[in-house]
């Protein structure tokens, strides 16, 4: 994931540096830098936004690229500024209170940055089912590759609200299972095990300006253009 980075002062720091003075060390050790805080940034996309037509339109995808997912973005980076400020001033209930909005904001980042490498045109192989080592362990855990797009699309469609519906390698028992979160609630919020290998964004952002109200539709649809591929590649590494 791409990141940017910011100064900031850290109390920690002040703390050592005083600390540091009173022994005469602060030049020896260093302690009068400030320490940095990362941030993140968009990432690209592999392709052109219109490039997905006529599974997703060139529209929604630039529009939840650059306005939705950068929203996630930005907000994301503002509550983590505001947490390092509040650590730095030892306020433990502003901690407690901007954990939602890092979950919230931080898993939009998450997800969407997962989703944009889900994704690839047919002409670049989007859409061509899975060879080798995942193909073997969706028949093997899961019927068939027709089964699981059964599965994903049905788990998608009756997903009450916003949320994502994704294909995980579950480390612990050695499987690809189907799961699904609620709002911008990362897999790894349900457990470290958890490896996604394909997310499926099913807010209505992601849909609804060409396919209204019709979940089911895009869900039909975005078989077509999912990246195979990328898919397999994180199952071999994971799984290895
Ligand atoms: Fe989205």
């Amino acid at each position: 994931m791409a990141f940017q980075t910011l100064l900031a002062k850290k109390a920690l720091g002040t703390a050592l540096r005083n600390g540091a003075a009173e022994l005469g060390l602060a030049p020896a050790l260093g302690l009068c830098q400030a320490r940095k805080l990362q941030t993140f940034s968009l990432p690209d996309l592999p392709y052109d936004y219109g490039s997905l037509e006529p599974a997703i339109s060139g529209e929604i995808m630039r529009i939840h690229h650059q306005k939705h997912h950068q929203a996630y973005i930005t907000n994301y980076n503002k509550a983590l500024e505001q947490l390092d400020e509040a650590i730095a001033k030892g306020d433990a209930s502003k901690v407690v209170g901007l954990q939602s909005a890092i979950k919230f904001n931080g898993g939009g980042h998450v997800n969407h940055s997962i989703f944009w490498k889900n994704l690839a045109p047919t002409k670049e192989g989007g859409g061509e089912p899975p060879k080798g080592a995942l193909g073997w362990a969706i028949d093997t855990d899961l019927g068939s590759f027709e089964a699981l797009i059964q599965k994903i699309s049905a788990e998608g469609a009756a997903l009450q609200g916003s949320g994502w519906v994704w294909l995980a390698l579950d480390k612990e028992l050695k499987k690809v299972t189907v799961e699904t979160t609620a709002n911008q609630d990362p897999l790894v919020t349900k457990g470290l095990h958890l490896v996604p290998l394909l997310g499926i964004d099913v807010w209505e952002h992601a849909y609804y300006l060409q396919y209204k109200n019709v979940r089911p539709d895009y869900l039909k649809n975005i078989w077509g253009v999912i990246n195979w591929k990328y898919a397999s590649e994180v199952y071999e590494k994971e799984s290895a």
